[in-house]
């Protein structure tokens, strides 16, 4: 039985919203995300709301694909039949943009592409394509930096002094852009930085908190204390590691350096207690007010060359490293 597409249509209207924007005419953006309860995704959502308030006469239809990409290619139709001017897509399966591209087309509806991106040749199929996102590579690296210089500061770390870090990297999504390149690159940056390393395992789980828990309690049964690190490709599964060495009842000391990405607001928060040794910021509010003047831009038909788009069509959001020594910027800002 298919989940009952939940579709919101909101109106933002120019009451009891003084510093609105009025757009010419009045437009219409839809958006459909791939999973609305994905901690980052729902984040980067409530600052796109957040900035659309800006705007007087614009008329918001939302839907959440619930990892489905046939039920998101419908959502696609139905946001075209009922007039939307600009859609901003998070895909299910960044491999499987045809039928929306196909769709797009054929109405002349341009499409933004968001954090889960695409491939440079499907991006290319129409002059009405777009994509905002991140650097994955960057995130990589400069989650093992954070790391490596975790490692290093403490001799603790190396727990059997072998002088090898014996780590888990706790995948996103099997195919995911950001999953692939965090992953290659927090370890090339580890053995960069003149560090030797022993995979001990690379469980998938899905960006998810509870199933990072249930994959790490069964790796803490079989090597108890002796994980050294555990690289997370986001905070959420980072989340699910601690929860899973306290559900171990194992003491802090006991622990690996943990590490995750985003930045999220319960991620910071593990920075700030120190249960995690440091995060990367994925832009959310940058990359959702991108995307809110680029829908804007397109559905009123005005320039979009203010925004510096990248070929015309890309807009990268940078990251930035978080530690116990900046994460209280963070917070204090969010
Ligand atoms: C990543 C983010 C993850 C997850 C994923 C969904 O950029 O770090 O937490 O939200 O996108 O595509
Ligand atoms: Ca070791």
């Amino acid at each position: 039985m298919k989940r009952l597409i939940a579709c919101m249509v909101a109106l933002l209207s120019l009451s009891g919203c003084t510093a609105a924007q009025p757009v010419s005419n009045k437009i219409k953006i839809g958006v459909t995300v791939y999973d609305s309860y994905d901690t980052f995704i729902s984040e980067l959502m409530d600052n796109f709301d957040a900035d659309m308030t800006n705007y007087s006469n614009i008329t918001l239809q939302k839907y959440d694909a619930s990892k489905t990409q046939s039920q998101q290619n419908k959502q696609v139709e139905k946001m075209i039949e009922d007039g939307c001017n600009v859609i901003c897509v998070n895909l299910v399966d960044r491999t499987a943009p045809k039928k929306i591209i196909d769709l797009a087309k054929a109405s002349d509806v341009p499409i933004i592409f968001f954090n889960r991106e695409l491939v440079a040749e499907d991006l290319q199929q129409w002059s009405g394509l777009y994509y905002i996102g991140a650097n994955a590579e960057e995130s990589g690296v400069m989650e093992g930096k954070i790391a490596a210089d975790a490692w290093k500061a403490s001799a603790a770390s190396d727990k059997n002094s072998d002088g090898i870090i014996q780590y888990v990297v706790m995948e996103g999504e099997a195919g995911h852009q950001d999953a692939i390149v965090r992953t290659e690159k927090s370890v090339n940056t580890l053995i960069d930085s003149g560090l030797q390393v022993d995979k001990l395992a690379s469980p998938i789980a899905n960006w998810n908190k509870s199933q990072a828990q249930t994959r790490m309690a069964s790796l803490i049964t079989q090597y108890r204390d002796s994980v050294e690190m555990v690289l997370c490709n986001n905070d959420d599964m980072a989340l699910g590691v601690i929860d899973a060495y306290r559900a171990a009842g194992l003491s802090r000391e006991q622990w690996p350096i943990i590490v995750g990405i985003d930045g999220t607001k319960p991620g910071l928060e593990a920075v700030a207690s120190g249960e995690m040794a440091g995060t990367v910021y994925n832009n959310k509010e940058g990359q959702a007010s991108a995307m809110a003047d680029l829908a804007v831009a397109l559905a009123s038909k005005e320039s979009t060359s203010s925004l510096n788009l990248e070929d015309g069509r890309y807009i990268r959001l940078a990251y930035e490293p978080i530690t116990s020594s900046n994460v209280s910027e963070y917070i204090d800002q969010k």
